[in-house]
């Protein structure tokens, strides 16, 4: 056989194979790989090719042209058998399921959970609604006029001082207690005692007032809870009682209260209200050492008194009908006791490694 028809046979050999390799492959890496089998270095065509040589001059135009066609060919049927499995790869990538939605996701964001000066908050009022006071809300931009002068509150009086509050202009200012509640609550009574009803009303308010304070115990913003009841009859012992069953349903029975004499503009009498040391009762013997209550046996909780007939009056009511008590606490204090927390800072930095451990 000549070697011109013995190559016109390899090639027309090497056709079928091709063809059917290719079309049976069913990843690219497979038809790249048969292609290279065929036209690699060390392919099947290279050695094919290898026989040129002995090619008869004359015949070797015919045959370049045939193996210049069987190359093209090959090419050709490459490019089409690659878009071809392109095309099915995307087939099966549309007509499959995108991704698993029942997987379980790779970021985990932990629950959240109640601030701890809210948990305690909750906790107060809680204990106030069992002894049957209704809570109500008070806002914290408030006007002098309710947040002091129908307090009572002389005008020359140092907290009214810009040391000691955020005014907004001279007559708008930050609450600087919550006492601005009593004053709402005690003029809307008004309405309803001008209207015939009973002047009976037992109200509790927590929120954030704002002070310019600011070391280890005050922050500028912190919380209170005020308490107040008016009722035609009412004095300092319902008050004591009030506020001791208080204390004993925070720390636990037996828990005991004091009132010492102090002075609010808007009480009369007026106590500062301190309750045992929960850190070193009389049982633990430990209060020579106890650095809370700095070995006095007593933590100050806030401030209470009998409400005074000028506020009354202010408010519309009158002060020959009427009495009634009020009290207020630091939240954040209580917290601070509550959770041993040496720094007010700490409650309000936002460290998410700090509030968690609550
Ligand atoms: N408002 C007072 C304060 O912030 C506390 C207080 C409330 C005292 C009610 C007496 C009665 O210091």
């Amino acid at each position: 056989m000549s070697a011109a028809s013995e190559i016109e046979s390899r090639l027309q050999n090497l056709g079928t194979q091709f063809r059917e390799a290719f079309s049976a492959a069913t990843t690219e890496l497979q038809l790249r790989a048969d292609y290279a089998k065929l036209l690699g270095k060390k392919g099947d065509l290279t050695a094919v090719l290898a026989l040129l040589r002995d090619v008869a001059a004359e015949e070797r135009p015919r045959i370049g042209a045939l193996v210049n066609a069987f190359r093209a060919d090959v090419e050709t049927t490459f490019a089409n058998e690659l878009k071809r499995l392109a095309e099915q790869a995307l087939q099966a990538e549309l007509s499959g399921l995108p991704f698993d939605l029942s997987l379980p996701g790779r970021l985990s964001f932990g629950r959240g959970h109640r601030h701890p000066v809210l948990s305690v908050r909750d906790e107060l009022l809680g204990i106030f609604r069992e002894l049957g006071f209704a809570s109500v809300d008070g806002p914290e931009v408030e006007l002098e006029e309710n947040n002091f002068t129908k307090l009572a509150f002389p005008p020359d009086h140092p907290a009214t001082d810009m040391q000691d509050s955020f005014w907004f202009n001279n007559k708008v200012l930050l609450r600087t207690h919550t006492s601005n509640v009593q004053v709402r609550e005690m003029m809307k009574l008004a309405t309803r005692v001008a209207a015939g009803e009973p002047p009976r009303l037992a109200v509790v308010s927590a929120g954030a007032v704002y002070r310019r304070d600011d070391d280890v115990t005050h922050s500028p913003m912190f919380h209170q809870m005020e308490g107040f009841l008016i009722d035609t009859a009412v004095s300092m012992a319902e008050l004591r009682g009030v506020l001791s069953a208080f204390a004993e349903r925070l720390y636990g029975p037996g828990t005991p209260t004091r009132f010492r004499p102090s002075y609010f503009p808007f009480v009369e009498p007026g106590a500062e209200v301190d309750v045992g040391c929960v850190f070193c009762s009389v049982e633990q013997g430990t209060r020579s050492s106890c650095r809370v209550c700095k070995a006095t046996g007593w933590l100050e909780v806030g401030g209470c008194g009998m409400v005074h007939p000028d506020v009354f009056r202010h408010t519309g009511l009158d002060p020959e009908k009427v009495t009634g008590f009020a009290f207020g606490m630091g939240i954040d204090r209580l917290a601070m006791l509550r959770y041993g927390i040496p720094n007010i800072k700490l409650l309000f930095d936002n460290d998410p490694r700090f509030l968690s451990q609550f």
